[in-house]
């Protein structure tokens, strides 16, 4: 992926990490988006859970930035996991996930512009892609 698109979706991450309330915010809106997101994460403990979210955003942004080793190096153990075989997360949930996600930067990043949510659009889909393409 193009440095440019990287650079801002990396500039926006820094500022809606500086808001404490950015994970919060995103569980709200995702759990909200569906009964049966909700039940997924009836036993989650939240406090690993932002932590480990914090960690694969990072990983989704080096996948997309190393396009030439592949998504694999980076998010395999996300596919496993979130796999047919594993949390059985079908295709329809990667649009809530990623309109969650994009609705949560909108109110957290206080320079949000189109351009803003068009790169972290771009940068998601290539994790979303490889994931849905393991599923
Ligand atoms: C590309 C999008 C996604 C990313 C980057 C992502 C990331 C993660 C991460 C980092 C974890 C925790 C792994 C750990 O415990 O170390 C996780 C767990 C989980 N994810 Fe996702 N996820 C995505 C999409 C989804 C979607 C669409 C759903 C649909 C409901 C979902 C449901 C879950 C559930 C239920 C867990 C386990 C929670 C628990 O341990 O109680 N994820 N995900």
């Amino acid at each position: 992926m193009d440095a440019d698109t990287l650079k801002v979706f990396d500039q926006s991450l820094v500022r809606c990490q500086a808001q404490e309330s950015f994970l919060d915010r995103f569980y709200e809106i995702f759990l909200a988006s569906s009964p049966i997101v909700k039940a997924k994460f009836s036993n989650t403990d939240f406090v690993h859970q932002k932590r480990a979210l914090r960690m694969s955003l990072h990983a989704m942004a080096l996948a997309a930035e190393d396009e030439a080793a592949g998504p694999a190096k980076y998010l395999e153990g996300y596919a496993e996991q979130h796999g047919s075989r594993g949390l059985n997360i079908g295709a329809e949930y990667y649009d809530l996930w990623l309109d969650s996600l994009l609705q949560t930067v909108r109110e957290t990043d206080p320079e949000c512009t189109p351009e803003v949510l068009t790169a972290w659009e771009r940068v998601m889909m290539v994790g979303i892609g490889y994931l849905l393409s393991r599923y």
